[in-house]
């Protein structure tokens, strides 16, 4: 027995992990192990040899087992010791700086746009940009004879075989948006339409999806005098700086009588410069709304009259942060968008307090 015990004692004291330790286990104290068997053994004893041998047997065993369980202990500690040793963090060292995304120049000036003309008013409303023909053109008295319509190079969306209603149209500018509007808002009505826009078109100037942001404003004695005031208002809070603006006579079917507005620049150096000098930059088409417009959102022109105007926000944009080429802002190439991208947290830069 006590060769038994030294065995045992040193092999545990020997084993260096627990896989070692589990064995050592079931060969000494398992169902067959060795202490067992010899345990089956105290049967054949007289009942004299049975009272020595069987206590002794039963204190090895318990010492074997103590044994194994105070070597897993110090096996697991001395595992932990290690990695403690080996797997050390600094945290004094410095972080490893993020780069952040930026916000699109075009997201920039919609918000800029939404803030000041909210300023004035104006609530934001939004129409679909797969948008019905009757909406995007026939409502704002663009019948299907009308040169405008070929003139805006319109995507048109593909029927089902054998489906002959007219096609839906990728909406080639927001002014369905004045129709919804009304429809759904009747009058009194102030609202932007800031939205995405199609037209089969591309080069420095144009790209086939762009934005515009369309202005409504509808009331019983709207007059070409407001628009006006609100879209110099406008210009001047947007470029931080007095804009003189320019009505020129025009012709758009949705208004009667039609201005196309300029505003007042300077090109010296390659450089456009709003807010001085003597040339003029044209920047949108505005007029009062036709009444046959009107009446096709539900609105009876006898009653009620107003302003409208439609605008590029991308051009603006270019404007304002002197950004010579359109395509770029489409093709998401991140040195662009971090040489032009705003950081996360710049409040739009509008002209504060306007002066009213
Ligand atoms: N929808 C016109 C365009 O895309 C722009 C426009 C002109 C909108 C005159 C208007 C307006 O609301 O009154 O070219």
């Amino acid at each position: 027995m006590d060769d038994l015990r030294d065995k045992y004692i040193q092999a545990i004291a020997d084993a260096s992990d627990e896989d070692a330790i589990e064995a050592l286990r079931v060969q000494a104290v398992g169902k067959k192990g060795e202490i067992s068997l010899k345990m089956r053994e105290l049967g054949k004893m007289t009942p004299e040899e049975r009272q020595v041998v069987g206590p002794a047997l039963n204190a090895l065993k318990d010492e074997i087992n103590s044994a194994l369980a105070a070597k897993k202990v110090a096996l697991a500690d001395a595992a932990l010791e290690e990695r403690l040793r080996t797997e050390w963090l600094d945290v004094t060292l410095p972080g490893r700086s993020r780069r952040e995304g930026s916000i699109h120049p075009v997201s920039q000036v919609w918000e800029e746009c939404t803030a000041i003309f909210a300023d004035m008013g104006f609530a934001v409303a939004e129409g679909p940009q797969v948008e019905t023909d009757w909406y995007n053109f026939d409502a704002l008295n663009i019948p299907g004879h009308h040169p405008a319509r070929a003139e805006m190079d319109t995507f048109y969306m593909a029927r089902a075989e054998g489906d002959n209603r007219p096609p839906h149209v990728l909406r080639t500018h927001t002014s369905p948006v004045q129709i919804r509007s009304m429809e759904m808002a009747g009058a009194p009505l102030r609202i932007i339409c800031p939205g995405r826009v199609y037209r089969a078109d591309y080069d420095q100037t144009h790209t086939p999806m762009f934005h515009q942001v369309e202005g409504l404003a509808i009331d019983k004695d709207i007059s070409m005098a407001n628009l006006k005031w609100v879209l110099e208002e406008f210009f001047s809070a947007y470029f931080g700086t007095e804009v003189k603006t320019r009505f020129r006579a025009s012709h758009f079917p949705f208004t009667e009588p039609s201005a196309e507005v300029d505003i007042q620049c300077s090109f010296e150096g390659g450089t456009v410069k709003v807010g001085e000098g003597d040339d003029w930059l044209e920047v949108l088409g505005s007029g009062m709304v036709h009444p046959k417009v009107l009446a096709a959102g539900n609105i009876d022109p006898a009653a009620w009259q107003g302003f409208a105007f439609g605008m590029g926000i991308d051009r603006i944009a270019m404007l304002k942060y002197g950004i010579p080429d359109l395509r770029p802002f489409f093709d998401s190439d991140l040195r662009w968008l971090r040489h032009y991208g705003f950081a996360s947290l710049d409040v739009p830069t509008i002209r504060g307090g306007l002066s009213r």
